[in-house]
């Protein structure tokens, strides 16, 4: 299908759209008006017409320390040279070790043992597998139960769909995973609209977890999981208070508590992980995305000392944890992780982040009024704006505000339903906050005019 004809400067386009389904896109529409990106440097996409785009979201809320990062570029570079794939079946290599040693250094308390997958939806499956076998090793294997909450997002695996609350993204995919149960969300407009930061109401929805304990008994149930801030459906931070309760009940009755820090992983929340922010040291920690600065697809999950001993027993020749993937720990991966957690710590990107918060949340609210805003939402560097639906057409106008702002604004925005999402790089500066809420501010201001 290559065309010999094609004038170079288009190169980088391709002549067909349709042979690569999508993932998570209106497939019809963006190849009618493809939305297509070339190359990127620091905190900039560029269309294959060398057309700037403010890249507002961090891509998939994964590059933290911006895009194309010369130290980053500079290990994959070297180590596809030196060591292209060795497997960890078995095997190792130094930086897959080094890695490990590196985030359990930047997790809270005993979390001191890195298991690795490529992705955050493989992180959660290794997280609830973990837990479930976990409880099997120490002659607890009816405790089976994963419970969840309303409006979680733990990727796309069946584990993952089974705890997560996100409709679309199960209902079309059967029974799933028997016997899990779920927390409500944590979102009430009436009590929490334009809460800058955490909302000062609902810690008491964690208390649901009794109830959920109560109806099944805890000798059922292996493990929760949350994530500390929900932000594929749109930015909800935890109420305060609520992490800390949802550890008691879960220390109370046994039950693990899982983190899944896909996203607030690596800054998002100003520091390396939420747990520190909440000062909440969960059982296990999922991470991805941020680790390395989304340039290789590496995630993995973070246990406590006592769950790694727990699974070091019987003969030494012998498997302890029947799980992993070709790829965990991936030599890219691992260079990258490490090239990135140097940059992290070099250019002290979590305190950064932190210390941007306050100039980012002020700018974010100063949205409130504007014309078809119902909510704003935000917390580290993170935002979310609600805005009013069009009748009958539900997610229209997040998908046309999404579409404008690429277009005409040279921004790139999240939706999800009729919310807007912007999570940057935290490596912007001042001059960015006010460019990306000017843009966001006119791409919604254009879809209540025109749909
Ligand atoms: C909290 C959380 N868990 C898991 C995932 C899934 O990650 P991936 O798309 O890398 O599978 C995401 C992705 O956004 C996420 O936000």
């Amino acid at each position: 299908m290559a065309n010999a004809t094609r004038p170079i400067e288009t190169s980088s386009l391709p002549n067909d759209l349709e042979a690569f389904w999508m993932p998570f896109t209106a497939n019809r529409a963006f190849k009618a008006k493809p939305r297509m990106i070339a190359r990127a440097k620091d905190l900039h996409y560029f269309t294959p017409e060398g057309r700037p785009i403010l890249d507002a979201t961090a891509g998939l809320w994964c590059c933290n320390a911006g895009h194309n990062r010369a130290p980053i570029v500079d290990a994959i570079q070297k180590q596809a040279a030196e060591l292209d794939f060795a497997p960890t079946f078995q095997y190792g290599h130094p930086k897959a070790f080094q890695l490990a040693s590196r985030i359990a250094a930047l997790a809270p308390g005993d979390l001191d043992h890195v298991f690795f997958c490529n992705s955050g939806s493989e992180a959660a499956d290794s997280a609830l597998k973990a837990a479930l076998a976990y409880w099997n090793i120490k002659g607890q294997g009816q405790k089976m139960r994963l419970i969840g909450r309303e409006r979680g997002y733990h990727g796309v695996g069946f584990g993952g769909i089974t705890v997560g609350g996100i409709v679309p993204n199960r209902k079309f995919f059967g029974t799933l995973l028997a016997g899990a149960d779920h927390l409500p969300h944590t979102y009430d407009r009436e009590h929490q609209a334009f809460s800058k930061g955490e909302p000062a109401w609902g810690a008491h929805l964690a208390d649901e977890l009794e109830r959920i304990v109560q109806l099944h008994d805890a000798s059922t149930i292996a493990a929760m999981i949350v994530e500390p801030m929900a932000g594929s459906t749109g930015v909800l931070p935890a109420p305060q208070g609520y992490l800390k309760r949802l550890r008691q009940i879960c220390d109370k009755h046994g039950l693990l508590l899982i983190f899944d820090e896909v996203i607030t992983g690596f800054g998002r929340l100003g520091t390396a992980f939420a747990a520190e922010r909440y000062g909440v040291t969960p059982d296990i920690i999922t991470f991805a995305k941020g680790v390395t600065s989304g340039a290789v697809p590496m995630g993995g999950i973070i246990v406590r000392k006592e769950i790694y001993d727990t699974f070091m027993n019987g003969p030494e020749h012998a498997i302890e944890f029947f799980h992993g993937y070709t790829y965990s720990g991936h030599p890219l991966a691992a260079a990258a992780g490490l090239a990135t957690l140097d940059l992290y710590r070099d250019e002290d990107l979590f305190a950064r982040a932190k210390a941007l918060e306050p100039k980012w949340a002020d700018a974010v609210m100063s949205l409130k009024g504007t014309p078809g805003i119902l909510d704003i939402r935000c917390v580290g560097l993170t935002a979310a704006f609600d805005m009013a639906s069009k009748p009958d057409a539900y997610g229209l106008r997040g998908y046309k505000a999404m579409d404008y702002a690429f277009n005409e604004e040279g921004i790139m925005l999240r939706y999800t339903g009729e919310t807007i999402a912007v999570t940057p790089p935290l490596t912007i500066e001042d001059k960015h906050i006010d460019e990306i809420v000017t843009k966001v501010k006119r791409s919604i201001q254009h879809v209540m005019q025109t749909h």
